[in-house]
């Protein structure tokens, strides 16, 4: 029997997978097949072919997929995140560098077993970045894909790595083996910036101050921010970095000049976030209370990205600046969520 062709996504059920099942589900040619340790909530799980509930490091797992399905393009989105990666900093490596190679080799042998690359796309971050101090991150500015690459996280150090194996898999994989092997996984990597989704909220990451600010004051609770109001880094809202996954997707393999690109939207700082959304909210009771080591971590990340090579090789270009991302995205959605 012939196995039925699908788009795979890993870690489905957290923010990004999310957005993007429901996006597939739209596009209506997609059949999505997804593999998490939890499972989709209702609505999510009627949009997918099948769940496969299990972790992304167990092997006889990634082997049934293999043989039942003929897979085009994987969206490896399970990770832990860059706070939660610190307290735990061997689960991480397992899950996001292990886990990754995994899913590598689960692409290798569906491209030589179908014959066509599979294209393999990659979330990495801002956290791949480690800026010096303060003075550095000034100065810097808009930060190349290639500059400032000495993440002080683990998950920034995980996410960093992982970028290089999948440059490694699409183009040197084996290259002492008399034939080639290199080319059947077409790796492509977003370093996304802090995401701020209307539907779900983060767990686990240190850009979560802003989208906590947010659904909290949407919620009438107070919020106690962790991070100095002058804090600054990249921000997106989620239906543009959705956009920006597929259309990196999507684009003809010629037109890319590199495996990783920056993208970015605005970049508040977190007095900016907090004014609009106590406009928003009237009556939010947001206040500040830092906490010197997460403040680290952020402060070691860019203010800004040069996204110029995603806008010139595969046309990435976002919906949402600050204003619109809030008035006509997250505002009137998150007022829905919590009526
Ligand atoms: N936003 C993520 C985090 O804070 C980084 O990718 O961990």
């Amino acid at each position: 029997m012939l196995r039925k062709p699908v788009v795979l996504i890993t870690g489905a059920s957290g923010e990004i997978g999310h957005g993007l099942i429901r996006r597939l589900a739209d596009a209506g040619n997609h059949p999505v097949v997804t593999l998490d340790l939890k499972p989709l909530e209702g609505e999510l799980a009627r949009l997918v072919q099948r769940q496969f509930a299990g972790s992304i490091l167990d092997t006889n797992l990634l082997e049934r997929i293999l043989s039942e399905y003929e897979v085009d393009h994987v969206y490896h989105l399970a990770a832990l995140l860059s706070t939660r990666s610190e307290f735990t900093p061997t689960t991480a490596h397992q899950v996001n560098v292990e886990g990754t190679m995994q899913l590598l080799e689960f692409a290798q042998k569906q491209g030589e077993s179908h014959g066509r690359p599979v294209t393999f796309l990659y979330p990495s971050s801002i956290a791949a970045y480690g800026l010096p101090d303060l003075g550095a991150k000034a100065r810097a500015g808009k930060v190349k894909e290639d500059d400032f690459n000495e993440p002080t996280t683990m998950y920034g150090c995980n996410k960093l790595y992982c970028e290089h194996l999948g440059r490694y898999y699409s183009r040197h994989y084996k290259q002492l083996a008399a034939e080639t092997l290199s080319g059947k996984v077409d790796f492509r990597c977003i370093r996304f910036p802090g995401l701020i989704s209307a539907v779900t909220v983060p767990s686990g990451g240190t850009s979560d101050y802003a989208p906590e600010m947010i659904h909290a004051a949407a919620q009438h609770k107070p919020y106690a921010c962790f991070v100095r109001p002058d804090t600054r880094i990249p921000f997106m809202a989620m239906p543009d970095a959705v956009e920006a996954l597929l259309a990196l997707a999507a684009a003809p393999r010629e037109r890319l000049t590199r495996t990783v690109y920056n993208i970015g939207a605005f970049n508040p700082s977190a007095e900016e976030v907090r004014q609009i959304v106590e406009a928003a909210f009237p009556g939010a009771e947001i206040t500040t209370k830092v906490d010197v080591k997460r403040q680290g971590i952020v402060d070691s990340w860019p203010a800004d990205v040069d996204d110029s090579a995603a806008r010139a090789d595969w046309g990435f270009s976002p919906r949402f600046d600050l204003d619109r991302a809030f008035q006509d995205y997250l505002i009137p959605t998150i007022r829905e969520l919590y009526r």
